[in-house]
């Protein structure tokens, strides 16, 4: 192996910059030539290449984003637009991709791996929706930035004695909801995994208010059926009935700035090393990800086959910590 390649896709995620980083550190450190992609796989098709040495990811670890720019790039998904990247690569005397992003980058990775270029994927995306996994890069900040946002809204609500509908992202999955309820401690929460009923959803909230709370948080997931502004439309037909005054609140990409954590820094750091040492054994059409305490490495067409679960028996204990 002498020249690799890297590119962020899809989504950013606070810690992608740290995964970088690594990626390029760790592949000079085995004499190779790295180059990373500007924008994604729009970047791979453009041919927007650019030589990386250890000085161009320095500064870089303690910020949020991507220094290389991300896309979502629909032309990727097409045979022919794979096909003129595989010949950008080709062209820039590439011998492997490393793929720094979530669902929809690791289905583009496994199509460009099936073609016999290797690529290696590494887990990132805040929504935590990813097999081949157990947390990817961006959603341990992704949560404390949720928490801030939560824990300031209470102070508000009490003070007023509302409710707040406070929506938060994740696509179709409900991670982000569910632990950002059970760490904010909410009243409620709702998750596409499991419908929420809106009669019973303002009954819990009229027993919070009749039980005495002087506020009550709804953290809602975005891919939620009733998603913020639909439950809040549902029960404004009858406003008396909650007892709280209501308030909704989006914090959509807001979640997605900002600078990562230790944790995910650390993970991004791991994950790019990771990286690297798959190519230089000879590993690739994987994905490296932290399962239980541990970097393993996944089949491409397992994770792009599968689909995360969802543990949603923690829903008895965010009711049961709501009392
Ligand atoms: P994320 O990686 O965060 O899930 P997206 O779902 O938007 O974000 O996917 C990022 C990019 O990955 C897409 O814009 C597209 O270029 C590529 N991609 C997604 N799905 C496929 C697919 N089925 N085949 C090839 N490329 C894909
Ligand atoms: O996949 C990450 C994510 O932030 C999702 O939670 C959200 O639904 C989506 O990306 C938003 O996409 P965009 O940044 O293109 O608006």
């Amino acid at each position: 192996m002498k020249r690799i390649a890297l590119l962020t896709s899809g989504g950013d995620a606070p810690g992608m910059n740290a995964a970088i980083r690594a990626v390029v550190r760790t592949g000079l450190a085995k004499s190779w030539d790295v180059f990373g992609v500007r924008h994604g796989y729009a970047g791979l098709i453009s041919g927007d290449f650019v030589p990386l040495g250890a000085r161009d990811v320095g500064g870089i670890i303690q910020l949020g984003g991507t220094m290389l720019g991300s896309a979502r790039c629909p032309e990727f998904k097409t045979a022919d637009g794979r096909l003129k990247a595989l010949s950008q690569l080709r062209r820039h005397e590439v011998e492997a991709l490393v793929v720094i992003g979530g669902n929809g980058s690791q289905t583009g990775a496994y199509a460009l791996s099936q073609s016999g270029f290797p690529v290696v994927g590494i887990a990132s995306t805040i929504d935590n929706d990813l097999y081949g996994c157990d947390i990817s890069i961006g959603v341990d900040t992704a949560l404390n930035v949720s928490l801030e946002a939560i824990d300031r809204l209470k102070v508000t609500a009490s003070s007023h004695h509302r409710a707040f509908l406070v929506e938060v992202m994740g696509r179709e999955c409900g991670y982000l909801a569910l632990m950002a309820s059970i760490a904010g401690g909410a009243e409620a929460v709702i998750i596409p995994e499991q419908e929420a009923d809106p009669e019973a959803m303002a009954s819990d909230l009229r027993a919070a208010y009749d039980m005495g709370k002087s506020h009550a948080i709804v953290v809602v997931a975005e891919g939620a059926r009733y998603n913020a502004e639909g439950m809040a439309d549902y029960f404004k037909q009858n406003g008396e009935r909650l007892g709280f005054d209501l308030r909704v609140t989006k914090l959509g990409h807001v979640q997605r700035g900002g600078a990562p954590g230790s944790f995910d820094r650390l993970l991004g750091s791991r994950l790019g090393a990771a990286a690297t040492d798959q190519l230089a054994c000879g590993g690739h059409g994987v994905l490296v990800g932290l399962c239980m305490g541990e970097i393993k490495a996944t089949p491409l067409a397992e994770v792009t086959s599968n689909k995360k679960l969802l543990d949603v028996s923690l829903l008895a204990l965010a009711r049961v910590l709501a009392l």
